[in-house]
Parts: C-alpha cells; sequence; structure tokens
C-alpha cells in the first residue's frame, strides 16, 4: 500500500504553473494584460471582438482578407438550430438563472451537432468558431425568453457586437453603445488560467468533446468568487442604497468578514486594467442614462472606500466585474444577464486555450495529500456504533 505523500500544499493551486502558453499573459504586479503579445488597451482602442479573437485562435492579427472570411463564417453560424430554441422556451424562465439555461443550450448544441465526436484539432477548431457566434445568439435568446420576449432573428449586416445587442434587445445600437459593449467583449475574452478556462481544458485534457469542455467551463463561471460577481455587484449597490451609506455598509462588510463582490484578485495586486477602461466608460455612460446615477455614484465611492482601507495592506483593488455590470445596466440589460454575457466573450479565450493545448495534450491530474486514516480493521454492520 502507498503511505500518504508529504508535500507542501499551495492552497487553491496559488502560484501552480499548469502548462506553457502563447495566447495571453498577466502581469499581475503592474497591472498589464496582453493577448498574444497586443496590450489590452490598443485592442480596446483600435480592434473588435472579431479581430480579437481571430488573434486569440491563430495568433496573429488577421489581414483584411482573412478578417473577411472569419467575419463571414462567424455570421454563417449566428442563427441557431431549431431544437435549442424549443429546449429553451421548455426549460428557461424567470426564476431558472441563465447561466444554467447556457450551459444546458451548450450540451444541446453538442447532442445535434453530427460532428461533436470528431476531436480532431480541425474539427475541434470549426466548433470553437460555430460556439463563439452561438454563445452569443443562445444569451440573447434567453435573456429574450427571461422578459416574455419573442427571439430576434439575427442581422447579417451587424457587426458581432453590435447584432448581440440587437437580438438582446430587439433595438439596433446606437454607434457609441455598440462600441463599448465591442470594449467590453474584447476585455473580457482571455485572462490567463483563471478558474473557468482551467476546468474548459483539465476537460477537454480527457479528450472529450469541445461542447462538453465549454459546458464544464461555463459552470466554473458562473460562480460568485469568478464571472458570478459582476451580478452580485449589483446587488450589493443596489443593498448601500446611495453614496452616502457606502462607509457604514463597508464598516459592517468588514465586521462580518464578508468579501465585498468585484475586488481583489488572485493575480492582480494593482489596479486591473479592464476596471481602468470600464470605471470611466460608466461614468460617461451616466450621460446617457442618467437613472444609474445614483448606482454609479455608490461604486465610485466604494471604489475609494476599499482602494483608501485594503490597497495597502492587502493589495485589493476592483476587478473586471466590479464595474462592467453598470456598463450592461446602463445599456438596459437585466443584472441576470450579466455573467451569461462575460461567457459570450471569454468563449474566444476558452477555445484559444484548449486549441492550444490540445496537439501536445496530457490529462491534467494533480493530487491530494492524503490526511485520513489508513490501517482501519473493517468493521461489520451488525457491531458498528
Ligand atoms: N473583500 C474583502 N476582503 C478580501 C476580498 C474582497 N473582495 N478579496 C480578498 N480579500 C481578503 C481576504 O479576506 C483575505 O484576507 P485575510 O488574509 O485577512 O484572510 C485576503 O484578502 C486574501 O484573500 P483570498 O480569498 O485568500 O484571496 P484569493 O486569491 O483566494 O481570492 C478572489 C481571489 C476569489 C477573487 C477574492 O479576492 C474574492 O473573493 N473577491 C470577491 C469576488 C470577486 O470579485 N470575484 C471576481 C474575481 S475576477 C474574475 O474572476 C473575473
Amino acid at each position: 500500500m502507498e503511505w500518504p505523500i508529504s508535500a507542501s500544499i499551495n492552497k487553491g493551486l496559488e502560484g501552480a504553473i499548469a502548462c506553457e502558453s502563447k495566447v495571453g499573459y498577466v502581469d499581475g504586479v503592474n497591472g498589464h494584460l496582453v493577448y498574444r503579445g497586443y496590450d489590452c488597451f490598443q485592442l480596446s482602442d483600435f480592434s473588435t471582438f472579431e479581430e480579437t479573437s481571430y488573434l486569440l485562435l491563430y495568433g496573429k492579427l488577421p489581414n483584411n482578407q482573412e478578417l473577411n472570411d472569419f467575419k463571414a463564417k462567424l455570421i454563417s453560424y449566428r442563427e441557431l438550430p431549431y431544437e435549442v430554441f424549443d429546449a429553451l422556451r421548455l426549460t428557461t424562465n424567470i426564476n431558472t438563472h441563465p447561466m444554467i439555461s447556457l450551459y444546458m443550450a451548450v450540451g444541446m448544441l453538442g447532442a445535434i451537432d453530427e460532428k461533436t465526436e470528431d476531436i480532431s484539432v480541425a474539427n475541434q477548431e470549426e466548433i470553437a468558431i460555430k460556439l463563439i457566434a452561438q454563445i452569443s445568439s443562445l444569451v440573447a435568446v434567453i435573456a429574450r425568453i427571461r422578459a416574455g420576449k419573442k427571439p430576434v432573428k439575427p442581422d447579417s449586416s451587424l457587426s458581432h457586437a453590435a447584432n448581440f445587442l440587437y437580438m438582446m434587445t430587439g433595438k439596433k445600437p446606437d454607434a457609441v453603445t455598440e462600441k463599448i459593449m465591442d470594449i467590453a467583449l474584447i476585455l473580457h475574452a482571455d485572462h490567463g488560467m483563471n478558474a473557468s478556462t482551467f476546468t474548459g481544458m483539465v476537460a477537454n485534457s480527457t479528450l472529450t468533446d469541445m461542447y462538453s469542455s465549454i459546458v464544464a467551463a461555463i459552470t466554473s463561471l458562473k460562480g460568485s468568487l469568478h464571472g458570478g460577481a459582476n451580478e452580485k455587484v449589483l446587488y450589493d449597490l443596489e443593498e448601500i442604497g446611495g453614496p452616502e451609506n457606502a462607509e457604514e455598509w463597508f464598516k459592517k462588510v468588514r465586521e462580518t468578514k464578508r468579501k465585498v463582490m468585484g475586488f481583489g484578485h488572485r493575480v492582480y495586486k494593482a489596479y486591473d486594467p479592464r476596471a481602468r477602461v470600464f470605471g470611466p466608460l460608466v461614468r460617461f455612460m451616466v450621460e446617457k442614462r442618467p437613472e444609474i446615477k445614483p448606482l454609479v455614484d455608490t461604486a465610485t465611492k466604494l471604489d475609494s472606500i476599499i482602494v483608501r482601507e485594503l490597497a495597502k495592506e492587502k493589495k485589493i483593488f476592483p476587478n473586471v466585474d466590479f464595474y462592467s455590470g453598470l456598463i450592461y445596466k446602463a445599456m438596459g440589460i437585466e443584472t441576470a444577464m450579466f455573467t451569461p454575457i462575460f461567457a459570450a466573450s471569454r468563449i474566444s479565450g476558452w477555445t484559444a486555450r484548449i486549441l492550444e493545448y490540445l496537439p501536445k495534450n496530457r490529462l491534467f491530474r494533480p493530487r491530494a495529500v492524503y490526511t485520513g486514516d489508513i490501517k482501519l480493521e473493517y468493521i461489520p454492520l451488525d457491531k458498528r456504533v
């Protein structure tokens, strides 16, 4: 019999290195985020979600022809199979968390795709592109069903970001709103070996299919310590009820040792660069939607309190989830849909990293330090107390 191994444990795999990657880099000390060598600020200024997805998948910026072909393919995949509408209509209502609807629907896409079990790199890559297009469509349909409205057919004349908003809200966005959604999609697209990416990669390393791996990733993104935080931030801001209550609220939260949603990060020990973009964007959005001003003022106040109280001692700053939800709120989107929107973007990073790992795949399989008994004598049922 093998005896317990003794080893030091990095709780939560902190600092553990799982693989090499060229997809993206998080500089947690200085607060920088890089996709395939390009700083995320350059991409949010000049790129589009379509181009950034190509960059993540193929490792280079596309030329004109490559970008047009890629966009055309994404557009061709926007329509969803009718079976998925039926399944969503039967299972989705205001009480179902939309992330559950989303992973069920992605599983359904896998169930009806005749090529799901072809796990060649070429076929997985095709499914990746299909999912980049279709997760946005799924999120939009889920939002419509939740709101008791009819799904909206995709519009092939619109960009990915504009079509996503159109399918969700039923209205074609103005150019500024389209650009802001595009920036949000770009900045959420990849982020190192975060929990959902790792979950998807672990699943795919067993040589399961791409749909199943993405279902796994979505289940992981749902949690409030990860992507689910963007939804929880809004509930916290509503609970605070105004900037004048923020100091008192924070004092109580500290006393109960409750974590403040949208703050802190395993890797960033500086201000999250994505929050640096989203903070000012949210304040800009107030001009378009003045009714969100109290929430934005509360967020700004909470940001300053936490940076004042926790930045020096614990290196806690706002993360991507703190301001992103307010952006979607300003676009008139339901709070529960914030994390599914995150998934509609992160699908690019999930699939890029899964595809990068696949050709040199090795099963992920860590160990635990066994701390239980090892030599107990079996006790028959009638002798147990
Ligand atoms: N509010 C208050 N205190 C915090 C917070 C927070 N948001 N985050 C960390 N801390 C404190 C912890 O209480 C702990 O203090 P202690 O040393 O006195 O016990 C210390 O900072 C370290 O915290 P850990 O939880 O060990 O740090 P970890 O690296 O495991 O956590 C995490 C990272 C999960 C993101 C954490 O900061 C957190 O729970 N944040 C709130 C949820 C959130 O916003 N998640 C989204 C992250 S971004 C993303 O995934 C897209």
